[in-house]
């Protein structure tokens, strides 16, 4: 069973299994070294971001979170101090009421003032507050009971009355 013939295509194909062999010990050895760098770089990778935090990401998150607990205290803590009559006046009443537009009675004409002033101030302040003919309801927007009572009482004083300056137990204590 072993002529040369034989012998030398038995040499031959270990010579090819030995050049295999070497190929793949090789081809192992590259993969693996593939493998370990490949593990090193994730690794580092995996363990950089807890290390270096997206410092603008965790500085928005503060921000964020700081900004809440500041809205809430002035919120909580700085109520809005009620607006005087001339400011509410200046800013709401006086568009009709400085020059008298739609029939309104004017800001010191004590003539078209006097038969309202004598209605007492709690008539006035309904009538304000609810709206009266071509007045709005002048409640409800940006200024309360009390505020709008200032308001009233600031008009019907410059316009002859001598109404009290209400207080916020008693937007209208006299009649
Ligand atoms: C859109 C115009 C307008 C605005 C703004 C306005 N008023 Fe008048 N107001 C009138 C008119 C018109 C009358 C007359 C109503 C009537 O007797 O027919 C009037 C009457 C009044 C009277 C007399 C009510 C009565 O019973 O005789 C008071 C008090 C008064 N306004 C207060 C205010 C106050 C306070 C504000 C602001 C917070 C205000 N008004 C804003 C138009 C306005």
């Amino acid at each position: 069973m072993s002529n040369p013939q034989q012998q030398a295509d038995t040499a031959e194909l270990e010579g090819h299994a030995l050049v295999a062999g070497a190929a793949r010990v090789v081809g192992i050895t590259a993969v693996v070294t593939l493998i370990v760098i490949g593990a090193l770089i994730s690794l580092a990778v995996l363990f950089s971001p807890p290390d270096k935090p997206n410092p603008n990401l965790a500085e928005q998150a503060v921000t964020k979170r700081i900004a809440k607990v500041g809205t809430l205290q002035l919120q909580d803590n700085t109520p809005r101090e009620p607006k005087t009559g001339e400011q509410v006046y200046t800013v709401q009443c006086g568009t009709c009421h400085a020059a008298g537009a739609l029939g309104s009675p004017k800001f010191g004409d004590k003539a078209a003032w006097s038969a309202r002033n004598s209605k007492g101030l709690e008539a006035l302040l309904t009538s304000a507050l609810k709206g009266k003919n071509a007045m709005p309801p002048q409640a409800g927007g940006s200024y309360d009971e009390l505020e709008i009572a200032r308001a009233v009482v600031y008009m019907a004083n410059g316009s002859g009355a001598k109404f009290p300056e209400p207080s916020a137990k008693s937007p209208a204590p006299s009649k």
